[in-house]
């Protein structure tokens, strides 16, 4: 199955993205996980994208394209993706219809949108906590680990995203719904789009998302 997941930051993409690549046995292919690892690890496409992602602007087209080209390219995406992030702008959405159609494995099937109020999501985001080992995601209140600061899964240190300060948060919104929102009546005109309450607890979240998909297969 080919998916992309939207919505605004902080509206659960991560979370659910976790839970459905799992459930659907496809990998997980989230373009700012993608981006924070380059910047982790020092490389050209990191060291351009930093100041843009620290400003909380997106990362210029041409630079995350080339890194999705790559990644959609390798074995495992065989069967499918679910896409987390991107596309985020016109262009990019386009491009990718371009480089599906190129590359004749099949094109998006399906675009959902969690839809989250934007003062809730500065309440999530504001609490969130990352584990610096193996990446799952927490929320100092509404899903708190075991133990303070430390990952069930793996024991990790969890951590604070450079991105999640208010003024970094608010401007991130500012960028959704000027560059991002716009993508919902594209992909709803073709038939794709299935909007979805992002508000509930996750697992009911998940399990909306998982009718929509069915309904629509
Ligand atoms: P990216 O990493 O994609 O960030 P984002 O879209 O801003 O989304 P987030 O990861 O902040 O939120 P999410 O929706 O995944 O929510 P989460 O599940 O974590 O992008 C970062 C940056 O990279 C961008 O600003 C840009 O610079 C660059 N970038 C990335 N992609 C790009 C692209 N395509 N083009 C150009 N630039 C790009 O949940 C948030 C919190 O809420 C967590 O604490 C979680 O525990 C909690 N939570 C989740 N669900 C619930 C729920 N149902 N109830 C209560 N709490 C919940």
């Amino acid at each position: 199955m080919r998916v992309a997941l939207l919505g605004p930051p902080g509206s659960g993409k991560g979370t659910q993205s976790e839970v459905l690549r799992d459930r659907l046995g496809v990998p997980h292919i989230s373009s700012g996980d993608l981006l924070r690892d380059a910047v982790a690890r020092g490389t050209e496409l990191g060291r351009a994208a930093k100041g843009f992602m620290d400003r909380g602007e997106l990362v210029p087209d041409d630079l995350v394209l080339g890194m999705i080209r790559e990644r959609l390219q390798a074995g495992d995406c065989n069967e499918g993706w679910l896409l987390d992030g991107f596309p985020r702008t016109l262009a990019q959405a386009e491009a990718l219809d371009r480089l599906l159609e190129n590359e004749g494995r099949g094109g998006l099937q399906h675009v959902v949108s969690l839809r989250v109020p934007l003062e809730d999501v500065v309440v999530r985001l504001g609490g969130r906590r990352t584990c610096g080992g193996c990446g799952r995601l927490y929320h100092v209140k509404f899903q708190p680990p075991k133990a303070d600061g430390t990952c069930d899964a793996c024991g990790a240190a969890l951590v604070t995203r450079r991105d999640d300060e208010e003024a970094t948060i608010r401007a991130r919104l500012g960028v959704y719904e000027r560059q991002t929102a716009p993508l919902l009546a594209y992909y709803s005109k073709r038939g794709l789009l299935r909007e979805v309450d992002g508000t509930a607890a996750p697992s009911n979240v998940s399990g909306e998302i998982l009718t929509a998909l069915k309904d629509r297969r």
